[in-house]
């Protein structure tokens, strides 16, 4: 079986003023200096310059991601930005189809689809969000629904593009509420989803193929769950925005 190498991702949200996102990369740059895994952070857009300028003078490991890009290339899409901008400020890493954008925003599976494959055809990292709300939960509907969206969002990937595809397992239920989905219960869903890529795909790639969970996670949970065998790493919210308990989370990833 492959190994795969684990990722974190620091998904800062809608946080930060430019001066505290410096700060919380400065420190982290200090922090994540030798890791055997692979860290992003995912900052704001306003921010995303200056914190690539920081990163590449220190020479830092650290990728930089962004929270979600728009499908098209360029023109009519006020407010909008394209992966092509966000390469060129050095962006490697876009997330797409995170819940909050799914569920507050009001994305379709249709138009996380074509974000999704717009950032792999552009050469860059994708970072595929999916997951059940609670009311799913309690219906017995987690694997339908992690199904629906994959499919929706996978549906023109080919093979070729999975080397640059994570996919993250985050329960709405567990974002930001402190409720984390138990060991046995994130695994579980990630076994489903690992088998799931076996059959759009095929072996080989569901097990190169990495599953981060995200949820709530933090200093204290994250070893227990990055233990399991189908978690490879996690998407990070709160615990991210503190650079001493995004460090321990890293370094619980490490095999
Ligand atoms: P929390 O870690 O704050 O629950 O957020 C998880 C998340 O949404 C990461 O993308």
């Amino acid at each position: 079986m492959p190994m795969r190498t684990p990722f974190v991702g620091g998904n800062w949200k809608m946080n930060a003023s430019l001066a505290s996102a410096a700060a919380l990369t400065e420190r982290l740059i200090g922090s994540l200096a030798d890791l055997d895994i692979q860290a992003a952070v995912f900052p704001p857009f306003p921010y995303l310059l200056r914190i690539r300028g920081m990163l590449a003078q220190a020479d830092s490991p650290i990728a930089l991601g962004a929270q979600d890009a728009y499908f098209q290339r360029d023109g009519a899409f006020t407010g909008e930005v394209s992966v092509a901008m966000l390469a060129d400020c050095g962006v490697t890493h876009v997330l797409t189809g995170h819940s909050e954008r799914r569920h507050v925003i009001g994305e379709s599976d249709e138009l996380v689809g074509k974000k999704t494959q717009a950032v792999l055809d552009a050469g860059l990292t994708c970072v595929l969000c999916i997951g059940e709300t609670l009311g799913q939960r309690e219906a017995g509907e987690t694997d339908a629904v992690n199904e629906r969206q994959a499919r929706a969002a996978l549906a023109a990937v080919t093979p070729d593009h999975f080397e640059r595809l994570i996919i993250a397992y985050e329960p709405v239920w567990a974002i930001g509420t402190g409720r984390t989905a138990t060991p046995g219960d994130a695994q579980a869903a990630h076994a489903s989803i690992r088998a799931l890529v076996a059959d759009m795909f095929d072996q080989p790639i569901a097990d190169a193929t990495r599953i981060i969970y995200g949820g709530s996670v933090n200093a204290e949970n994250a070893a227990e769950l990055f233990a399991q065998p189908d978690i490879d790493g996690g998407l990070i919210g709160g615990a991210s925005l503190d650079a001493d308990n995004f460090t321990v989370i890293c370094r619980a990833a490490a095999r």
